[in-house]
């Protein structure tokens, strides 16, 4: 089976194409056909500084669809066929993936692969941020960084189905038009700090009640300076640069941080189905659509979707279909 594998860590170059063994399920696993893998941010950052499994050489991607076609020692529940989806599993852009039976999501019928592997990683994440890291309420008004992105526009759909105001900021006028189509009430074209004047012209100089910030440290020292007294800033951008170290008597206005991980979002299996299951609920009734505006690559182009992804020629959703 083809994979990719990151051999040495850095640029998109080092995304090869290999021929591989088919992987066997150990006791409790399941191997899978993949026929969606995502891409997400988080992939760039370790193709150049390494996955959190600390192994080289690595298969990126923990995001994917597929079917069932090898089940492990033990596994019950899923039968061979199946149709699964999952999140946090490494190693999913390849054509065949071994991972725990316990990290597969049963597929319903109506929901197509290629739709699943497009909102388990920014779907569940943008679910968790708006409803439990952050809660957004009716009448709150938000500001989303990277609002035409893969995980922005899931916010912006959600924010607006809980009944809050976005204010989506974004780097170039084409995805000023998609954050807009997304239901985003206001847009500011920016990079850098630009962005404070206008959200605090925006806001009567209140500032926002949360600010969703996956950008470096320099939008994160900008995004402090729009958050309202008692707001919430949370912060998710650590795959482009350093984490901010904060005093805390710098904190304006008692505002809250919140730096929310992955796995406290699904901190269990039942977490893991309950999301999906609501998820697959909110694109059933169009509150979420997936692709916004995304492409789909041949396994081969792994290094070129990176490419894409880091030079900001991207929106929506990202998939490799091996
Ligand atoms: N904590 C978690 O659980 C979690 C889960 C999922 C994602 N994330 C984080 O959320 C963020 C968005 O992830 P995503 O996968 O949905 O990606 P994405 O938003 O589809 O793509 C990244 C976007 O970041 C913006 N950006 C800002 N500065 C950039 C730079 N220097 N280089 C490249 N892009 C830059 C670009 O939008 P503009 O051009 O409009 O600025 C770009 O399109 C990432 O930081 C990711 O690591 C965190």
């Amino acid at each position: 089976m083809q994979a990719i594998l990151v051999e040495a860590l850095g640029g998109p170059e080092q995304l090869v194409v290999r021929e591989l063994p088919t992987p066997e399920p150990g006791p409790g696993q399941i191997r899978v056909d993949v026929t969606a893998a995502g891409v997400n941010f988080m992939d760039t950052g370790a193709r150049r500084l390494g996955a959190a499994t600390g192994r080289l050489p690595f298969t990126p991607g923990v995001e994917g669809a597929g079917r069932v076609s090898a089940l492990g020692e033990g596994v019950d529940g899923l039968a061979l066929g199946d149709r699964v989806a999952w999140v946090y599993a490494y190693g999913s852009y390849a054509q065949q993936l071994v991972l725990p039976a316990a990290d597969a999501v049963p597929l319903p019928d109506d929901i197509p692969d290629y739709i699943a592997a497009s909102v388990m990683m920014q779907g569940i994440t943008a679910h968790h941020f708006t409803t439990e890291a952050a809660p957004v309420h009716p009448g709150q008004t938000t500001l989303v960084h990277a609002a035409a992105g893969g995980l922005g526009q899931k916010l912006t759909r959600l924010i607006k189905h809980q009944g809050g105001d976005v204010i989506a900021l974004v780097s170039n006028q084409a995805k000023a038009d998609l954050a807009r189509a997304g239901g985003a009430d206001h847009v500011l074209v920016s990079t850098g700090e630009a962005f404070v004047d206008r959200v605090l012209e925006l806001t009567h100089g209140q500032g926002v009640h949360t600010v969703f910030d996956g950008g470096g440290e320099t939008t994160f020292r900008a995004s402090l300076k729009v958050v309202r007294r008692h707001g919430t800033l949370l912060y998710y951008g650590a795959v482009l640069g350093a984490a901010p170290v904060i005093n805390l008597r710098e904190l304006p206005r008692s505002i809250k941080i919140c730096y929310p991980v992955f796995r406290d979002h699904i901190p269990d299996h039942q977490a893991l189905l309950h999301r999906s299951a609501e998820l697959f609920t909110l694109l059933r009734n169009g509150t979420l659509t997936p692709g916004d505006g995304g492409r789909t690559y041949p396994l081969h182009d792994a290094a070129q979707a990176h490419r894409d992804l880091e030079s900001r020629a991207t929106t929506g959703k990202l998939l490799l279909l091996p």
